[in-house]
């Protein structure tokens, strides 16, 4: 039997990702996001949905430079991604105070997280206001990788990234599982 539940947001699996921006000084902020997913290949794009009721800096910030990084954080940087989530830019200094670095992204004026292993360099290509949240689409322009996360080809190995996931719906933090399979194979025997 099926049980109808009061509709709200939820999305399986989510990430926890971190979005990075300048301000209008010059300093850098960050906010962790549930909210942030794929939507284009050509060009390359990801989504994210930053609260426009509640404020943001990193949403201001981004709004300002239309420029900005997202970190993908591994198991290991979960409570610096929690502190992320937890405090304001407008606060604390948010970097600085979970001991974390930053450099200069290479192809967007945003700073990028040194201690992500992958992190995506993204300039706004469309903004719009849904509901609550402003949705802003950033087309990737680059990645950045630690070597010791790629393979000899350049791909990312999920395994050495091992990135952090999220339930909304408990708000709880998970670690994914092994890899089950290759895909675009196992439904081949239904053909
Ligand atoms: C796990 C987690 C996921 C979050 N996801 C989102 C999100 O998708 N969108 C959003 O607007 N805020 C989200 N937040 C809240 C912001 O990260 C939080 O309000 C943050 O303090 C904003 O910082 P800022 O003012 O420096 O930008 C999330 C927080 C946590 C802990």
């Amino acid at each position: 039997m099926k049980i109808n539940l009061k509709p709200r947001t939820m999305m399986y699996p989510a990430p926890a990702v971190v979005a990075s921006a300048y301000d209008e000084d010059g300093n850098p902020d960050c906010c962790t996001l549930a909210f942030a997913t794929m939507c284009s290949h050509h060009p390359p794009a990801i989504m994210i949905a930053i609260n426009s009721t509640l404020k943001r800096k990193t949403l201001a910030d981004i709004l300002n430079t239309k420029e900005f990084c997202v970190g993908f954080p591994s198991v290991e940087h979960m409570a610096e991604t929690d502190y992320f989530g937890i405090e304001t830019g407008y606060r604390q200094a948010k970097l600085q105070k979970a001991n974390f670095n930053y450099k200069n992204a290479e192809m967007v004026n945003a700073p990028i997280i040194e201690e992500f292993k992958v992190s995506v360099e993204c300039r706004a290509m469309h903004i719009a206001e849904v509901g609550s949240h402003t949705q802003i689409t950033g087309e990737i322009v680059n990645i950045q990788a630690d070597e010791s996360v790629i393979d000899n080809k350049g791909k990312i190995i999920f395994e050495k990234l091992n990135p952090l996931a999220y339930d909304d719906v408990t708000h709880s933090y998970y670690e994914m599982g092994e890899k089950i399979s290759d895909a675009f194979k196992p439904g081949l025997k239904f053909r």
